[in-house]
């Protein structure tokens, strides 16, 4: 018995060693720009479902449907979240070709999802991938405007889109992010859009000149 146990905890030891000499010996490829293998994906996004599916259990889900709610989830969406995980009419952007997990195709009618799942990861995020935890910076409610907004998504063109972020009052977080404001400092001759707390100025009314950003291959465009 004594024996059994002392190999067992041997072999153990060994497995472990070979490990440390596979990540030490620099083997691990850490590139986002090659994917993963398949039983490391299926690994890591078995891991992720059940991680979020035992802490998701007791969330208690608001009605999605108000029109406010949903309302008031456009322009932070617009805000945070497009860039990574597209808009109506937008097909891809530079983050959401080039980070590794992808993220997911938030306008996607066949994405598989539950609210309280979609809210836990907002609220959370997704340690080692691009997905920040959005509850340091902003109340429940404010997550709840983007699950609210995140229903209709699919089934809005990018006019409708468009026009409830728009109507959406800007971009507000109500939480701890008050401290840090002016994202994008903007020039003195612009004010909040209307609805916005006076303290915040991310995105200029009408701004002089846009954003040029300059790319590797020498051109320009606006953001
Ligand atoms: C910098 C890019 C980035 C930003 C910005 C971002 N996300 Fe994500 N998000 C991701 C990535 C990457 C994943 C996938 C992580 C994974 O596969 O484990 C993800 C996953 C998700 C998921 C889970 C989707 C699913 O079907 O599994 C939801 C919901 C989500 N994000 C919502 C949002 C919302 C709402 C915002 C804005 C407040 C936002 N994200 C901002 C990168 C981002």
């Amino acid at each position: 018995m004594l024996k059994t146990l002392a190999t067992l905890l041997l072999a153990a030891l060994v497995l472990i060693l070979i490990g440390a000499g596979v990540v030490y010996s620099g083997a691990v490829d850490v590139a986002a720009d090659t994917p993963h293998s398949a039983p490391i994906r299926a690994l890591l996004e078995t891991a992720r479902e059940r991680s979020i599916a035992v802490r998701a259990d007791d969330i208690l889900v608001p009605d999605l449907s108000d029109a406010e709610l949903i309302q008031s989830g456009a322009g932070n969406y617009d805000a945070m979240c497009a860039m990574c995980h597209l808009a109506p009419g937008v097909q891809s952007t530079e983050l959401s070709n080039a980070l590794n997990p992808a993220p997911p195709d938030l306008t996607d009618a066949n994405r598989k999802h539950e609210p309280a799942h979609d809210f836990w990861t907002i609220k959370h995020g997704i340690k080692a991938t691009g997905m920040p935890a959005w509850g340091q910076s902003m109340d429940d409610r404010y997550i709840w405007g983007l699950i609210a907004l995140l229903e209709q998504l699919p089934a809005l063109t990018p006019m409708d889109y468009q026009a409830l972020v728009a109507a959406s009052g800007g971009h507000q977080h109500g939480g701890g992010e008050r401290a840090m404001q002016n994202h994008n400092p903007a020039p003195a001759n612009t004010r909040p859009h209307d609805g916005e707390r006076s303290v915040e100025q991310h995105h200029p009314a009408q701004p002089a000149t846009p954003d040029l950003h300059r790319h590797a291959d020498g051109t320009d465009h606006p953001h």
